[in-house]
This record gives structure tokens, C-alpha cells and sequence, in this order.
């Protein structure tokens, strides 16, 4: 996930794009660049890390007078975070800023390198700029040179493009990834999002996937896939505050919305027809292993636990997982034919890292898997599988959860199929079910306006039960832990089959069971155990595409063929939940109270 911004107009462009960047360096932040034509000349400044290192970089750099500019602010996917890596991506007389990934990259890029082209960079991005360049030496007009070039791409991008060739002009094309062109009084703004720029103009298009077109002074032409459109604008919201939060109440609410979508940047270029594939993993990370342990803390622990179900089921690969904390003073066995997996949204986790430098004592390899690239725990791992959630404000982890069970689902078919211990038949199956995740993960408005009612039977009472079973289990843990983290009730989540050796003794009317019953997935156990604790009195919200006559509250979730989608639909479920009930309660959803979104103390 990257921010780009764009400006055509007379003011110092510079500030203009800077701060439109700070705004977006939520989105990424392991370098960044601008670049200006100004006088029919190019000039670019580019820096690794946050963007005050570009802002003293460019510092004395001035650029009043008309012209055009862009600007990027960059999440690593193709090549490490370095400065010839950071966009503008820069060919002969162009630049090129893009958010997204160019699939078919390595074809375009052996192409131009036969016809003489050099690349500078590792990165996707860098073909778009050639690939334009070499259509206007064919002898293409420039705008026609972009449309040709853009043919060529597959993936997602939004792209901004300007260029000596066309100078005062920005091209731009959207597919996949957000874009917007929003109008001043003289001026004209591209952004990945619109608090970039809140506060210059007031009206703002939102481009649909297929759309392109370019933009010069009092001049905005825009064409899809039928040829061209008009622009209708929309008002752009006054307070920036709220455009960060994109009209939610809470981030946290906000993210949870954002799984849909940020669990597709999670698979984009990894999960392809007929396998997974992690470009960033060299494959020898895997010989001579033969099992694996995971290692992690709070909300990443949860998602390892489910990991392990898949892992050791479909890959057959044998698989423990620890709480960091507790894994540091056990003094460990630990053998060197074991793969040490962190987890972690933040990579600063002080346990998790501690864990970790310990593995590596003892000569283990290590893979992370890991929200935020650059971080102390990627850093400190032989690889890592980064998990494009984007950030995440909300202290409640909630879309990095997601991400993080995604990949241990398609590191699972990496492996399964690395092994041998999956067919290709298997391996289908469960891509097709992959696909299906990002409508999983929609939150619908008829749910959460359920949810939201529910909620109110759910505020007192002596204490919530989160129960499943198997890869279920996971999920009641990290439902309990949702909703005891933003509403400061007593949650514990449980296996299912366990009440019965000794909870069940709690079991009242004022004890809150969350019960989540998939139809995937050993049903029929959890129907008993439900029953049981029924006929103790205790109050059931049931979670189920079945209805359960048994339950007080029932929450119908959609039938599914794979227990995956399954999953990641009860788990939006319960970060509603926890959701709706912490915001009855009047608390801080995004900041609770004793809590830090990086716990870097151990
Ligand atoms: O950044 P990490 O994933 O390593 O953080 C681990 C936990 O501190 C974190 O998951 C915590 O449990 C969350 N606040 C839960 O929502």
C-alpha cells in the first residue's frame, strides 16, 4: 500500500505535495519522493524513511510558478526500501508515481531490457515509465503513448505520470487501487485519498477501476473503457479529522470495514492460478526443516493458533505455538530443523523479538510475518511475509488479524505443495475458496445494524464465553479478547468441549455465551455442547448459518463450503460486537484505557 499525490498549478508545489503525503504516510512510510517539471525541466528529491528525512532533503528546493508535480510515499512490495527503489520512478525525460503492483512486470521489463532499455530500480513500478518512453520513441503522441502503455499493464495501480514530453500535464489511470482528482479554484489535485487534499478544494472525483485520462491547466479529460466520460464531482467533507476516518465513527470501526479490501493487497501477486507463490521467500528457507514453531503475542498468537490447525493439517508439517513472554524464561528445546515463525502487526513487540533473537542463539532460521516492513522483528528475520493490512490506528487489532490468518492459510499451501503433502486437486480447492474471502469479509449494513441493536442485552452480566471448537477456538480467543480489550467486561474464550470439565459450573442466566457454530466444521459437537450449557440457563447468542432453536440471540451468518470463509465471517461478527458494545458503554474504542498499540516493554 502506497499514498500518491499530484498538482498542476502556480503555488510552491513542493509543500503542496509534502504535506498531501504526510497525510497519507499512514499508507506507507519507508521512503518517499516528489518530482516537479517546472519550465518544460524535471526535478526530483527522493529519501528512505518517514518523510520529515524527504522534507529536509528538499529543503531548500523551491517551485513556485506553473507547472506539474508528483509525489509518492512508499510500502515496500517489489525490492527493498532504498532510495533507488523510492518512486518517482524515473526514465529519460519522465516520472511515474504508482500504488499497486504491475503483475505482469517481469514480462514487460524482459521485453524492454532486449530492446536496450536499463533499469535502475527492483521494482514493478519502473516498466510503466520505460514501457511510455519507448511508445513516444515509436513516435506516439504523449497521450496516446500512456493509453498504450497502460494497455499493457495487469494489476492493480493507480499511476500519475508526468513527463518533459508533455510538460504542465499529468496523465493518470486507476485500476484497483484508489484515486481521486479534486479541483481548486485554478488548480487541479490527484490523491490516493481525499484528506490529502482537504483544506485546497472543494470538489473531488472518485475514479472507477478502468478509468484514465489526463489533466493540464483548466483541463480535465477522462475516458473508460466505453471512451469519454464526464466528471461528476462530489463536495469534499470540511473537517479533516472525519475524512480520516472516512465518515466512521471510530478507526477501529473503519478497519474492520477495511478487511474486504486490504485481505485482496494481502494475496495480490501471491495467490495465483494454480498455487501460492512468495516472491520475497527464497526457497532454500525451508530445507532441511521439518517442523514448524510459532511465536507471537496477544491478537498475532491467536491468528499462529489457527495457523497451526491449517499447517499441520493440510501441510502436514508439524507446528507448536507459543506466547512469546512465556516462551523466553522456558528454557526451550529447540532444534535446528525447526522454522521459528514471529508474528506480529507492529514488528516492535519487545517478547516477540526477544523470542526471536533467542531462536536465532540457538541457530534456528526465521521467517516473520509482519505488518510493517522495516520493523525490528523483519529486520532481525532471515525473511519475512509482509501482510499489507496498511496501518492500523485502532488499538484492537482487527484487519491485521485477518491479513495475518491469510497468509498462514496460503503459506500453508506454499508448503503443502513445497512437500508434496498437497495434490494439486487439494491446492484448487482451497484457492478457489481464497478468492472467496474478500466477500467474506464484507461487513453488511443489515448486520451490523443487528449487531448494533443486540448489543444492548449485552452489557452487564457476569461474564462472556467465547466457545469453538478446532480452528474455531482460535477465533472465541480472539473474540474474548476483542471485546474485554474496548469494553472492559470479563470475556475468556474456551474450546467448546471444555466447558464441561469445569466452567460450566459459572453457568446462569447472566452468563453471556458467544457461541460460534459453524456448518463446516464439526457442527453436531458444538450443537451438544451449546445444549448443555443451555440447560444450565445460560444465555446463548448463537453464530450460525443454521438457525439453533436453543439460542436466545441468533446471529445468521451466510452457508459457505470451506470453513475458512466460515471463519472470517464470525470473526467480523465479533469485532462488531465488541464494536457496538464498547461504543454503549461509552468508551474509548480507539484508545483504551492500559493499553499501547506497540508493546515495546516486556
Ligand atoms: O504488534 P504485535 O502484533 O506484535 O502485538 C501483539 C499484541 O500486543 C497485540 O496483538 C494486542 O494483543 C492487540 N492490542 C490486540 O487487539
Amino acid at each position: 500500500m502506497c499514498g500518491i499525490v499530484g498538482y498542476i498549478g502556480a503555488q510552491e508545489k513542493k509543500k503542496i505535495l509534502l504535506d498531501g503525503l504526510q497525510e497519507l504516510e499512514y499508507r506507507g512510510y519507508d521512503s518517499a519522493g516528489i518530482a516537479v517539471i517546472s519550465d518544460g525541466k524535471l526535478q526530483h528529491f527522493k529519501a528512505v524513511g518517514k518523510l520529515k528525512n524527504l522534507r529536509e532533503k528538499a529543503a531548500d528546493f523551491r517551485s513556485e510558478g506553473p507547472g506539474a508535480a508528483i509525489g509518492h510515499t512508499r510500502w515496500a512490495t517489489h525490492g527493498k526500501p532504498t532510495e533507488l527503489n523510492a518512486h518517482p520512478h524515473v526514465g529519460a525525460f519522465s516520472y511515474v508515481v504508482h500504488n499497486g503492483i504491475i503483475e505482469n512486470y517481469r514480462e514487460l521489463k524482459e521485453e524492454l531490457e532486449a530492446e536496450g532499455v536499463r533499469f535502475l530500480s527492483q521494482t514493478d513500478t519502473e516498466t510503466v515509465v520505460h514501457l511510455f518512453e519507448q511508445k513516444i520513441k515509436e513516435g506516439l503522441e504523449p497521450f496516446d503513448a500512456f493509453k498504450a502503455t497502460i494497455d499493457r499493464l495487469e494489476g492493480a495501480y493507480a499511476i500519475l505520470l508526468i513527463s518533459e514530453a508533455a510538460p504542465e500535464t499529468i496523465f493518470f489511470a486507476k485500476n484497483g487501487s484508489p484515486l481521486l482528482i479534486a479541483f481548486g479554484a485554478e488548480e487541479i489535485y490527484f490523491a490516493s485519498s481525499d484528506t490529502a487534499v482537504i483544506g485546497h478544494a472543494k470538489e473531488a472525483y472518485y475514479l472507477e477501476d478502468g478509468e484514465y485520462g489526463y489533466a493540464c491547466p483548466g483541463e480535465v479529460k477522462l475516458f473508460g473503457p466505453e471512451g469519454e466520460k464526464t466528471i461528476s464531482t462530489k463536495p469534499l467533507p470540511a473537517d479533516k479529522a472525519m475524512a480520516q476516518k472516512d465518515g466512521y465513527r471510530f478507526f477501529m470501526e473503519k478497519e474492520i470495514y477495511e478487511q474486504s479490501t486490504v485481505i485482496s493487497d494481502t494475496m495480490l501477486g501471491r495467490v495465483l492460478e494454480d498455487r501460492v507463490e512468495f516472491e520475497e521467500l527464497d526457497p532454500s528457507l525451508f530445507e532441511g526443516i521439518d517442523a514448524i514453531k510459532i511465536c507471537a503475542c496477544g491478537t498475532s498468537y491467536h491468528a499462529g493458533l489457527a495457523g497451526a490447525y491449517l499447517l499441520e493439517r493440510m501441510a502436514k508439517i508439524p507446528c507448536q505455538v507459543e506466547i512469546a513472554s512465556e516462551f523466553r524464561y522456558k528454557d526451550p528445546l529447540l532444534s535446528p530443523r525447526t522454522l521459528f515463525v514471529t508474528i506480529s502487526q507492529s514488528g516492535e513487540t519487545a517478547d516477540t523479538l526477544e523470542a526471536l533473537k533467542m531462536a536465532k542463539r540457538a541457530g534456528l532460521k526465521s521467517l516473520s510475518i509482519c505488518n510493517v516492513d522495516n520493523s525490528s522483528i523483519v529486520r532481525e528475520s532471515d525473511a519475512a511475509i509482509l501482510t499489507r493490512a496498511g496501518i492500523e490506528k485502532g488499538v484492537a487489532s482487527t484487519k491485521a488479524f485477518a491479513t495475518q490468518v491469510m497468509v498462514l492459510w496460503m503459506l500453508t499451501l506454499y508448503l503443502g505443495r513445497r512437500n508434496g503433502a498437497m495434490t494439486p486437486e487439494a491446492i484448487a480447492h482451497e484457492l478457489e475458496a481464497m478468492r472467496h474471502a474478500p466477500r467474506a469479509l464484507l461487513v453488511g449494513e443489515r448486520l451490523h445494524e443487528r449487531i448494533h441493536r443486540l448489543s444492548k442485552r449485552y452489557l452487564h452480566g457476569h461474564g462472556f464465553f467465547f466457545i469453538g471448537r478446532d480452528l474455531f477456538f482460535p477465533l472465541a480467543l480472539e473474540g474474548a479478547l476483542k471485546l474485554k480489550e474496548i469494553s472492559y467486561l470479563h470475556a475468556e474464550g474456551y474450546p467448546a468441549g471444555e466447558m464441561k470439565h469445569g466452567p460450566i459450573a459459572l453457568a446462569d442466566a447472566e452468563l453471556f455465551t458467544i457461541a460460534l457454530m459453524p456448518k463446516t466444521l464439526l457442527y453436531d459437537k458444538i450443537k451438544s455442547n451449546v445444549e448443555e450449557l443451555s440447560a444450565r440457563d445460560a444465555t446463548i447468542l448463537a453464530i450460525s448459518p443454521e438457525a439453533f432453536e436453543l439460542a436466545d440471540d441468533f446471529i445468521r451468518t451466510e452457508e459457505a463450503d470451506h470453513p475458512m470463509l466460515e471463519f472470517f465471517e464470525m470473526m467480523v461478527v465479533t469485532q462488531l460486537l465488541a464494536l457496538e458494545i464498547s461504543i454503549r458503554l461509552g468508551n474509548d474504542v480507539d484508545m483504551p484505557r492500559n493499553l499501547a498499540k506497540s508493546v515495546t516493554v516486556e
